[in-house]
């Protein structure tokens, strides 16, 4: 399972044991932290894992190398998901160097007191590991400032850090001919289909935002002939290469499929009702959407349909002469997240004073949504008398 080619082995782990990630968002499948060996005449280690794993973590990494030791580590991201054992690596092996841009610096003395034996590289930089060598590629704001990537040239490959790499523990294998999502129940043609909608999930909870600067990263690699992608999480990307890099450049250029994402929070079940209503009239129309509960459910699901369907329809009830907060901490990951080139609509109940549809709309607007429709405000109880959902899905159906 370790053994990704002669040189490089995998020496992650898989954390089932989390639910939540960052503190925001769910793990129905967990996720891995992988961290990778390029075993030559001297050995790299790239990236290390979360704090919660040292034992195993250690264990995957004196397996492969028995005696020897780990002469770099290279620190491509120090989210601490993947620099937590990086202290850990240090004692093990103390006369470990560390590689990392001077971005990284002031993180790892500031992360973990670290402040010697470390190789500063800039752009373009390699370090040589016998007949191995190791290029580093700055990749500034993916998603963190001191964020780069390192080039195996020798092997085609590309240890991406974050980039390309979704939520979901691997089962059966690493690589993209042999991992299953774990607990999944989806029985997907390929590898890619597999981990898609955990890749986008991931892409818009925790990237979404960086749009510009993922799309500088991937015109700077593209002039590279990569025939292998070792992210941080997820499976190593072997046989699915241009379907990966394919679906983060629409990601990141904000594409989305025709759809709807319906996103709504409800006090009394008004507001529910007319999203639901809404849901039916798009299905009578053949128009494809989700319906996400903002009061039950993780926003995290919610943000990865906005990031699928070109189209968001937002529904809120008027609360303290506001958006109700579940749908206005929506709207503003929305906003946060940069979220361009949407259709747009929201809809509402009021008791005395509606407000929430004319601010969902002027939120809307200020990323430059197309507006379908100018809403639809409703007192007190819903009923299609007075929240006309069919007209608005019609509305919908024909700007799609
Ligand atoms: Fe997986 Fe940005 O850390």
């Amino acid at each position: 399972m370790s053994k990704i080619s002669e040189k490089i082995r995998y020496v992650g782990v898989n954390d089932l044991k989390k639910s939540i990630f960052e503190g925001m968002w769910p793990l129905p499948f967990g996720v891995s932290y992988n961290s990778y060996l390029v075993i030559d005449e001297k050995v790299a280690l790239i990236d290390t894992a979360e704090a919660g794993f040292a034992a195993e973590y250690m264990d995957n990494i004196r397996r492969e190398l028995g005696d020897r030791k780990v002469d770099y580590l290279v620190v491509n991201h120090m989210e601490p998901d993947h620099s937590s054992l990086m202290k850990l690596v240090r004692e093990a092996w103390p006369d470990v160097r560390v590689v990392a841009n001077a971005k990284t610096v002031p993180m790892i003395k500031g992360y973990y007191g670290i402040t010697d034996n470390i190789h500063i590289v800039k752009e373009g930089d390699s370090i040589c590991l016998g007949n191995s060598n190791l290029t580093f590629y700055m990749a500034p704001m993916v998603h963190w400032p001191e964020t780069m990537v390192t080039w195996f040239g020798e092997e085609k490959t590309l240890f991406s850090g974050d980039a390309f790499g979704t939520f979901g523990a691997l089962e059966g294998g690493v690589t993209d001919s042999s991992a299953r999502l774990t607990g999944s129940t989806d029985h997907a043609d390929s590898t890619f289909s597999a981990f898609r909608d955990e890749m986008r999930r991931y892409y818009s909870n925790i990237v979404g935002k960086y749009g510009q600067t993922v799309q500088a990263a991937l015109k700077k690699l593209s002039g590279l002939e990569i025939e292998r992608i070792c992210s941080t999480h997820g499976p190593v990307w072997e046989k699915n290469i241009p379907e990966v890099v394919g679906y983060y450049d629409r990601l990141s250029r904000y594409e989305a499929e025709k759809g709807v994402c319906i996103a709504y929070a409800s006090m009394y079940g008004n507001t529910s009702a007319a999203a639901k209503a809404l849901a039916a009239e798009l299905e009578k129309r053949g128009v494809p959407h989700v319906l996400h509960n903002l009061c039950t459910e993780s926003v995290s699901y919610a943000y990865s349909d906005v990031f699928k369907y070109n189209t968001l329809v937002v529904g809120a009830p008027t609360y303290n002469n506001d958006i109700f907060p579940p749908a206005y901490n929506f709207m503003y990951g929305v906003s946060a997240r940069l979220v361009k080139n949407r259709r747009f609509a929201a809809f509402g109940s009021f008791t005395w004073a509606g407000v929430s549809v004319k601010l969902l709309n002027e939120m809307a607007s200020r990323l430059g949504f197309d507006m379908i429709s100018e809403g639809i405000s409703f007192p007190q109880a819903y009923s299609p008398e007075k929240c006309d959902m069919a007209a608005l899905a019609d509305r919908i159906a024909a700007a799609l």
